[in-house]
């Protein structure tokens, strides 16, 4: 089949439907310490679903960038990716199923061509919150899909996001198309795993809230998602994503690089995560949200996106000081800056990063590496412990995970947990360490950031007591000299309300309570009410930090070890931010 430019042909289909098309939101989320990257195309959308007027309109379509940490270790297979872009179209309280669903079904069939027969559907069957969808598979059935393509399923597949989380939700339709050269069987079978889905048209009317409730939504919006290289990989022919136009420049190169062939089953592997993480760290370190390598949040994965990239590029033999990651990075920077326009500004910063993080990761890498080959060589039995994986880590620069690769390679099993346990421990350490010299007066950034964070979460927690459970936070950012918290409420803070929020946060200051930081499973934390920004989280094991009963958030950090540590706080100014958002600026004085 013949390549096909699936963005082009799809932004320009939904502009002649009157939609705006809006351009992808950075893929660091802009106000939201909770979540690392944006794993969805409605994830920057999430107030306007929820029902603030969009500026640009109400009929809106993009290209989003996204990135899952969670594909990170499968990456190497023939269809996961780290970084990849979802195509989406949004109706924003203007049209619903019978627009959404016919123009999917023109785009599909008119502009790619897609023959009807190779089409089918899934609709929604029903569940205590919303009736059968009846009315979306009279819809495909018009369009002519016949009733036996037409299959009713529960919410497990059906209802977008899962059922259990909270934030905006609802039934959705998914759009399969018959990927093999065997006739297509006339009745729709889900599990034959030669239907695959390209396209879910979500019905978002619901907001899941944390009390479990799921309340209508003030519009009927349109969500739909379409994952560019896994379209354009189905319908050009291709069950390895890697063969399809999306990655064929980017594979050549590898392979002129290192005078190998992808072809070569020997070399597959490494060639892929070449190409998925070189294109993952240009759209990371191009993002104007300025990430470097570093130990913590996205700065961490960035990080082990390079370091991985280069210990597989050794793998291939090549020449680790040659220039080879700058040419890749150009390649990508040039293949994707008409969408991105920030990569062609923040190239010199991107190439730079690249080099800068290759030279330290090779010196450490030469030296770690030698150290791992004695460590193994006196190894008792199978198992790399805790503090051998530690000191790789805290003194060579390995990520806990190169260790287990390499270990891996050998039958050797790492002891993660306790290395995990030990890192606690380390970071616990430095924290009071940092607090410690706080006291004595010589502040560092981090320090006074570190506790304005914690001041956020106290101020989230009052004002919900002040105002009402509906106050949420909707973005923060934090200086030396202040911090500026937005939350949800539709009117101007009375005087009364300022001092008694303040009056409070400084009471929770002075009842000294500890500031525990707890990790587990993302459901659990909802299950407990964590507050949560968004609904997609990086992976499904969270950080929740919990400050006595005042407050369960999910939460990134760092915070102070104890809320008696905060000093003074004092609100400088509350004002409005935008449509049902407020404004506070605050201080901590000492
Ligand atoms: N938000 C929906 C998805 O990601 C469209 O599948």
């Amino acid at each position: 089949m013949k390549s096909i430019d699936l963005k082009d042909t799809y932004l320009n289909f939904f502009k002649s439907k009157k939609h705006i098309i809006i351009s992808s939101a950075p893929i660091i989320p802009e106000n939201d310490p909770t979540c690392l990257f944006n794993t969805a195309g409605m994830q920057p959308l999430v107030p306007y679903l929820k029902g603030e007027p969009h500026p640009q309109g109400k009929r809106l379509a993009d290209v989003q960038k996204c990135f899952r940490t969670n594909d990170l270790d499968s990456i190497g297979d023939t269809t996961h990716h780290t970084f990849f872009e979802m195509l989406g179209n949004w109706s924003l309280g203007d049209y619903f199923k019978k627009e959404s669903i016919t123009w999917s079904f023109e785009f599909l069939t008119k502009c790619l061509n897609i023959p009807v027969e190779r089409l089918a559907v899934t609709v929604f069957r029903g569940n205590d919150i919303v009736p059968a969808d009846n009315e979306s598979a009279d819809v495909w059935e018009s369009l002519g899909i016949k009733q036996e393509r037409i299959a009713f399923s529960d919410e497990e597949s059906n209802w977008w996001p899962n059922i259990d989380l909270i934030g905006p939700c609802g039934p959705d339709t998914e759009i399969f198309y018959w990927r093999s050269n065997e006739e297509v069987p006339k009745e729709f079978d889900t599990k034959n795993e030669n239907w695959v889905e390209i396209w879910n048209n979500v019905f978002m009317q619901y907001n899941h809230e944390e009390n479990g409730k799921f309340v209508p939504l003030k519009n009927k919006n349109v969500d739909t998602g379409l994952g560019v290289e896994r379209v354009t990989a189905i319908l050009e022919g291709y069950t390895d994503n890697y063969k399809s136009s999306i990655w064929k420049d980017v594979i050549q190169k590898i392979e002129e690089i290192s005078k190998l062939s992808y072809d070569d089953e020997k070399y597959t592997k490494s060639m892929r995560i070449i190409a998925d993480h070189i294109r993952a760290i240009v759209m990371i370190s191009g993002d104007n949200a300025g990430i470097k390598p570093s130990n913590t949040d996205q700065g961490y994965i960035l990080r082990r996106l390079i370091r991985r990239m280069i210990r597989y590029a050794k793998k291939l033999d090549i020449d680790i000081n040659t220039n080879w990651e700058q040419e890749l990075a150009i390649l990508i920077i040039n293949k994707y800056s008409k969408y991105y326009n920030e990569l062609e500004k923040n190239k010199k910063d991107i190439l730079e990063t690249l080099k800068n993080e290759k030279i330290k990761f090779n010196t450490t890498l030469e030296h770690g590496l030698k150290e791992f080959e004695k460590v193994v060589k006196n190894l008792n039995g199978d198992i790399i412990n805790k503090d051998i994986a530690f000191r790789l880590y805290d003194t060579f620069g390995f990520p806990i995970e190169l260790t287990k690769e390499l270990g891996e390679e050998l039958n050797l099993k790492v002891d993660t947990k306790g290395f995990e346990q030990k890192f606690k421990e380390h970071q616990e350490k430095s924290r009071e360490g940092a607090t410690q010299k706080f006291k004595g007066g010589l502040a560092s950034t981090g320090e006074t950031e570190t506790k304005y964070h914690t001041a956020t979460h106290l101020l989230n927690a009052a004002l919900k007591q002040v105002l009402g459970a509906h106050v949420h936070q909707k973005g923060s950012n934090i200086t030396e000299e202040r911090m500026r918290f937005d939350f949800s409420h539709p009117a101007k803070m009375t005087d009364e309300e300022k001092q008694k929020t303040e009056e409070l946060v400084n009471k929770y200051i002075n009842m000294a309570i500890p500031v525990e930081k707890l990790e587990m499973k993302k459901e659990d934390a909802l299950k407990l009410g964590a507050e949560a920004m968004f609904i997609d989280k990086y992976g499904d094991m969270v950080s929740v930090y919990k400050i006595g009963d005042i407050s369960l958030e999910l939460c990134g950090g760092p915070h102070v070890t104890n809320t008696n540590k905060l000093g003074k706080f004092k609100i400088k100014k509350e004002e409005a931010s935008s449509a049902g958002v407020r404004r506070i600026k605050a201080i901590l004085e000492d």
